[in-house]
């Protein structure tokens, strides 16, 4: 769904955070003075965090332009509190140095895809729409999924597809997008999806589309999200204010994948989230004196 031609209905079902009541939760300093949303998407849970803490400013980064000006819009009424910078989280520290930013007291990840992104064809990360191969969420950078998908050797297919999508059958779907390239480039989600259905099988009724993990694996490449999480949880706790404990709520569909891949830093504890399954949250708070620490 492009920012354009986004209905209504649409345009509130974006705004609708989550975990916004986790998430408020979790910001353990009671008067936080400055908070970093490093996944802002449209500024639903960043909102939900000005409103919990009216004396707090907060940087929001997101490394995809049309989330940043959607944000722009949605926190429009805290703009003398807010500061947005398009910027990958890995880059957190630069990005925190730039805006004159010394330490915070809660930063938050809420990791994966906005539906932003997801719904809109153009973009090409959905399988239940046609589109380009393109899969970045951030505009600027050089690799599209076309480019994985057209170029790639047929070993690294396959590993990408266990590696980053848990696939069971990653040999298969490989030899089949190789076969197919041979012939002519393959553009289309629509076409990659059809190969992936004739590799491994249609759609069952009551399982995962077979080209979900696919899917989930050329967007984690495409977008170096790994690379990304490491850096990202390596910096962050450093950046916080007097820190005592930090705390993470994760859980995810990708969780197996995070835990075998992902390094936490000791600072980081993990709690995982029942009532939303499919999202993976990061907070990292300070405990400030006399606070509660998270
Ligand atoms: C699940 S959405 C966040 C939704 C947001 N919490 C809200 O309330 O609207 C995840 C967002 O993180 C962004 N994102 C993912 N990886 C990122 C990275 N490495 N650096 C910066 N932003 C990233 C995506 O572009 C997307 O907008």
């Amino acid at each position: 769904m492009s920012f354009a031609a986004m209905s209504e209905d649409g345009a509130d079902r974006l705004h609708v955070p989550v975990m916004a009541v986790e998430v408020v939760e979790l910001l353990s300093a009671p008067d936080p003075s400055q908070i970093v949303d490093v996944t802002l998407g449209v500024g639903g849970h960043a909102a939900a965090m000005l409103e919990a803490a009216p004396r707090a400013r907060l940087l929001g980064i997101d490394h995809d332009a049309i989330a940043i000006a959607h944000a722009r819009e949605s926190l429009a009424s805290f703009e003398d509190r807010v500061t947005l910078v398009q910027a990958n989280f890995a880059e957190i520290s630069s990005v925190m140095r730039d805006a004159g930013i010394a330490s915070a007291d809660a930063i938050l990840a809420d990791l994966g895809m906005s539906s932003l992104a997801l719904d809109d064809a153009a973009r090409g990360f959905s399988f239940r729409l046609d589109g380009p191969l393109d899969m970045r969420m951030d505009q600027r950078a050089p690799l599209r999924a076309y480019d994985l998908i057209n170029e790639e050797p047929e070993a690294e297919l396959a590993r990408m597809f266990r590696d980053y999508g848990e696939e069971r059958m990653p040999g298969r779907i490989a030899r089949t997008i190789v076969e197919a390239r041979r012939k002519h480039r393959i553009e289309t989600t629509g076409e990659l999806r059809a190969l992936v259905e004739r590799a491994i099988g249609p759609h069952r009724r009551g399982g995962i589309h077979p080209a979900t993990r696919t899917f989930q694996a050329l967007r984690i490449a495409v977008n170096h999200e790994l690379e990304s999480l490491e850096k990202f949880l390596r910096n962050a706790p450093a950046l916080l204010a007097p820190v005592r404990r930090s705390r993470t709520c994760q859980w995810s569909t990708d969780r197996a994948l995070l835990e075998n891949q992902i390094r936490w830093p000791r600072l980081v504890q993990r709690k995982s989230l029942g009532r939303a399954r499919s999202r993976i949250a990061i907070m990292i708070c300070a405990a400030k004196s006399g606070g509660t620490p998270c």
